[in-house]
């Protein structure tokens, strides 16, 4: 990771390299990874010596292969694209019709390398991204370590980034983390969670440890309990297929919002290196107390949204959505109230939901602060002031917010809730970005920190084990919300029951 967090123009082109891209026909190469390349040689962070292999099973040529991500290219890129950039840049991608089981897709794609590394001299540094369906991660790599392809020499690396899932349970987590160990060592794994790739994520940290103002408060003495909510307003879209055997709970609880609680929530860690950062993330995750089957129930809200309109757009029944099963119990909402078994967060809840179809698109993290412990304004009741949040704003926006009271301006003390707002873009100002810029440096750069170490996924899944265990059993807590909602009354409950509410997502923008 660069000082600075982001691999800005002041940080160095990474190291020389060949990427090969595994699925480089598939929606996530030309959607995210490309652009995401263009963005860093636009910025001179691709090294001179890089060079793009990519494999699937379209008949390609290499002109056909660089016309379609080109398209792409346009279709995606996070501002105007500079034909002079991008054409430096085609001329260094090359195509391989593969099939990911045949054998000689490896040997092919050994002597291509060979090919490629001469003419571009990549230093014997290969990148190896997944860009697949993850039945084909143990295969992959397998046949890659069979090829010799991730024997590392002394003076080259080999680097395998996988796209989550990474697993779909503990035991097939567990089952992948060992496989993957027979042929690489951790170092030399990279799982990739596109959250950490943004930068209100990564400035969680420099937020936490970086100030003296907010570390002293950031404990149960001052928080009352802290939201995290990821809030989607689209429906299942073309993702039926996958998303009707994942839910909500598996597809997003695990990975993004867990990654969100283990920076919010961890201890310091020694320096920012990727083994101090990764570990005291997976002490955090290690401390979420696993709930028992029986009390899934009071902490864990299941609901599938039903027809309705979100931004004016109509939204069928999950039920009724593409390749969804038409007795479908999956949710596609979910909300859950956790603790943190150590004595920094002992008696705070963390309440945390995500949901499809909910009524607009908002990842925050709002810290929720103790109320002032007693009444001097007799007009205005310690209850009734306005509650003191700080609201790390993930997206659409990257903004952090501090929502506090003050007093209205005349002669009778009134008071109100007003806030204090740091938009990224308006203060830093700077292109738009991907997301992946950083994480594709970082792992050419050799820097862990942003990715999933084993063990870090492994305590994910066992936190919300008992919850797949619980639901197994029985239908009967599945609920329905509308879609353009904010999730089905029992969302609200599960605050309510313990005397709060969910912060209302609809608040002022950067503007
Ligand atoms: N798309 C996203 O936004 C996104 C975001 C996060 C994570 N992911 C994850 O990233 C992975 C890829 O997603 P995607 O959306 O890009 O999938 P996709 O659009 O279905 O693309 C899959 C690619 O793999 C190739 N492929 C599949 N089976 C193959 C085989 N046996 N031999 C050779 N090539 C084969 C396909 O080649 P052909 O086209 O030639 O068949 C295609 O290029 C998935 O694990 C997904 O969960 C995706």
């Amino acid at each position: 990771m660069a000082t600075d967090l982001t691999p800005s123009p002041n940080a160095p082109p990474a190291e020389p390299c060949a990427m090969v891209v595994f699925g480089a026909a598939g929606d996530l190469t030309g959607r995210l990874l490309v652009p995401a390349l263009y963005n860093l040689a636009a910025a001179g962070l691709l090294a001179e010596k890089f060079a793009l292999i990519g494999l699937a099973r379209a008949p390609l040529t290499d002109a056909d292969f660089r016309a379609q991500l080109g398209e792409a290219l346009h279709r995606y890129a996070t501002g105007a694209v500079d034909p002079a950039v991008w054409n430096a840049l085609a001329q260094r991608f090359f195509y391989l019709e593969a099939n990911f089981e045949a054998p000689d897709t490896y040997t092919g794609l050994r002597r291509r390398l060979a090919e490629v590394e001469g003419e571009f001299n990549t230093g014997g540094n290969v990148l190896f991204y997944l860009a697949t369906a993850p039945e084909y991660f143990g295969s992959i790599v397998d046949q890659l370590s069979w090829a010799g392809l991730t024997r590392e020499q002394t003076h080259d690396w080999r680097r395998v980034i996988l796209e989550k899932p990474f697993g779909h349970d503990l035991a097939s987590a567990q089952a992948l983390n060992a496989r993957l160990r027979r042929d690489l060592t951790e170092e030399q794994v990279y799982r990739i969670d596109h959250y950490l790739g943004k930068e209100t994520v990564q400035n969680i940290l420099v937020l936490r440890f970086a100030n003296g103002l907010f570390e002293p408060l950031w404990n149960r003495n001052h928080i009352d309990h802290v939201q995290i909510t990821v809030a989607e307003s689209v429906g299942v879209e073309k993702r039926g297929g996958y998303y009707d055997r994942a839910g909500a709970l598996r597809d997003m609880v695990p990975n993004h919002l867990f990654q969100l609680l283990a920076l919010t929530a961890m201890e310091p860690p020694t320096c920012f290196g990727a083994d101090a950062v990764r570990t005291e993330k997976t002490k955090l995750l290690e401390a979420v107390q696993v709930l028992k089957p029986a009390q899934v129930a009071a902490h864990v809200v299941r609901a599938q949204y039903g027809a309705g309109t979100v931004g004016g757009h109509t939204l069928p029944d999950y039920r009724a959505e593409p390749r969804v099963a038409p007795d479908s119990t999956t949710e596609t909402f979910v909300a859950l109230k956790l603790t943190i078994d150590n004595w920094r967060w002992a008696g705070v809840p963390f309440y945390l939901r995500t949901g499809k179809a909910l009524a607009r698109r908002s990842t925050e993290i709002a810290i929720r602060f103790k109320q002032a412990p007693y009444a001097m304004f007799r007009a205005t009741p310690v209850e009734r002031l306005a509650p003191n949040y700080l609201v790390l704003h993930i997206q659409p926006e990257e903004r952090i917010s501090l929502e506090f009271s003050a007093k209205v301006p005349g002669p009778a003390v009134h008071m109100a809730g007003v806030g204090m707002d740091f938009c990224y873009n308006r203060h830093f100002g700077g292109g738009r970005a991907i997301g992946y810029e950083t994480l594709i440096y970082d792992c050419m750069m050799g820097d862990a920190t942003l990715f999933q170490r084993s063990d870090t996924v492994e305590a994910a899944w066992r936190a919300v084990e008992p919850i797949f265990e619980a639901w197994s059993d029985s239908t009967a807590d599945l609920v329905a919300y509308p879609a353009g909602s904010w999730g089905p009354q029992q969302a609200q409950e599960l605050l309510g029951r313990d005397g709060r509410q969910w912060r209302g997502a609809d608040h002022d923008s950067c503007g």
